[in-house]
């Protein structure tokens, strides 16, 4: 049995997606005559409580494109030592924007309105950088799959409307975050400038992601991401799927969840195993005796595929594809490795 736990990127289109992708109606979307493309970013746009939306083809791009909207160059934002834009977009923050970036040590990548605060620069004194935007992760990938609430978020806004901040969230797994707290997608609105949202992760979507905001920032995405060779033409097909999934698979992540838990109740049983980081959503840090790379080899001898994220942390991801027998013959495998 082959059982890959590197990333809920890996999943393939179910049967009921593929059939909606085959059905979209599409047009020339950089023509904005795409249907399949607007209903979905209308779509997401309402169910996020904000004005518009624009479909990207990753995550990395409505990350980056949404940075652009919210800074000028020689600015600089706020974000976790862990974040996703600082880490893993390839230097983009100081390519495509010529912004830097401030890094704060949070709580399995969760920071707060007190550790921000005292890090923002004055606009006054030339010497610093002028403090523009603070990035959240939700869930935060590096932290384990973490979650802030609504109630960790709203004096990070707050904070950010009193000293002039835009507020954007990486929410690649924003899904998994409001499957654990139980907080309402519409709230999210009220709070951040910015929302990038992925259908390609936990919800099972082939391709893409959405950057939700108002409309003026929309449509000054768009021509970024026009720029950024992000304009697609009959992009509904891909769009169909999106659409499919937050009508489908959002429901079912608590399942994601539930077989995360039970591979960390096994870790933590493990003598190989030094510590297991606490589970909220469908991610599974643990910490290995031997190098990662040992582990990685002896867990892919018996068909299972993960990633180590450090030299002796390895990052198990649970996702729509791993079904209960998967979980079962993961577990199995663990006691015997
Ligand atoms: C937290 C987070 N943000 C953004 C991204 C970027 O998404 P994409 O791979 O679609 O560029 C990822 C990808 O894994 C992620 O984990």
């Amino acid at each position: 049995m082959i059982v890959d736990l590197r990333s809920d990127t890996v999943t393939k289109p179910t049967a009921g997606m593929l059939e909606a992708m085959w059905h979209a109606e599409v047009g020339d979307d950089v023509f904005g005559e795409d249907e399949t493309v607007n209903a979905l970013e209308e779509k997401a746009a309402k169910m996020f409580g904000m004005e518009a939306g624009l479909f990207c083809p990753s995550g990395t791009m409505t990350n980056q494109i949404a940075i652009k909207c919210f800074t000028q160059p020689m600015d600089e934002l706020i974000a976790d030592q862990t974040s996703h834009v600082y880490r893993y977009e390839g230097g983009g923050i100081a390519f495509n924007s010529a912004v830097s970036t401030r890094l704060l040590n949070g709580d399995r990548g969760r920071i707060t309105a007190e550790m921000i605060g005292p890090e923002i620069n004055s606009a006054e004194n030339v010497h610093y950088p002028r403090t523009s935007l603070i990035v959240l992760e939700n869930t935060v990938n590096k932290g384990g799959g973490s979650c802030y609430t609504i109630a960790d978020i709203k004096p990070i806004a707050e904070l950010c409307k009193d000293k002039g901040l835009k507020l954007h969230l990486d929410g690649a797994r924003i899904f998994n975050a409001l499957t654990h707290t139980g907080d309402k997608a519409v709230d999210y609105g009220k709070y951040f400038d910015g929302i990038s949202i992925c259908i390609s992760k936990g919800l099972g979507a082939p391709v893409g992601s959405v950057l939700l905001a108002d409309k003026a920032t929309i449509k000054y995405a768009r021509r970024v991401r026009k720029v950024l060779g992000g304009g697609m033409r009959q992009a509904g097909f891909l769009a169909a799927a999106g659409i499919y999934a937050l009508d489908h698979h959002i429901g079912r992540m608590n399942i994601d969840h539930a077989h995360a838990r039970v591979l960390a109740e096994q870790l933590v049983q493990c003598s190989w195993v030094k510590n297991v980081l606490p589970v909220d959503t469908n991610i599974v840090l643990f910490d290995t005796i031997e190098p990662a790379e040992v582990v990685l080899k002896k867990l892919s001898n018996k068909g299972i595929k993960a990633n180590s994220t450090d030299t002796h942390r390895i990052r198990f991801v649970t996702h729509l594809d791993i079904h209960p027998d998967q979980v079962e013959y993961v577990v199995k495998a663990l006691k015997e490795l």
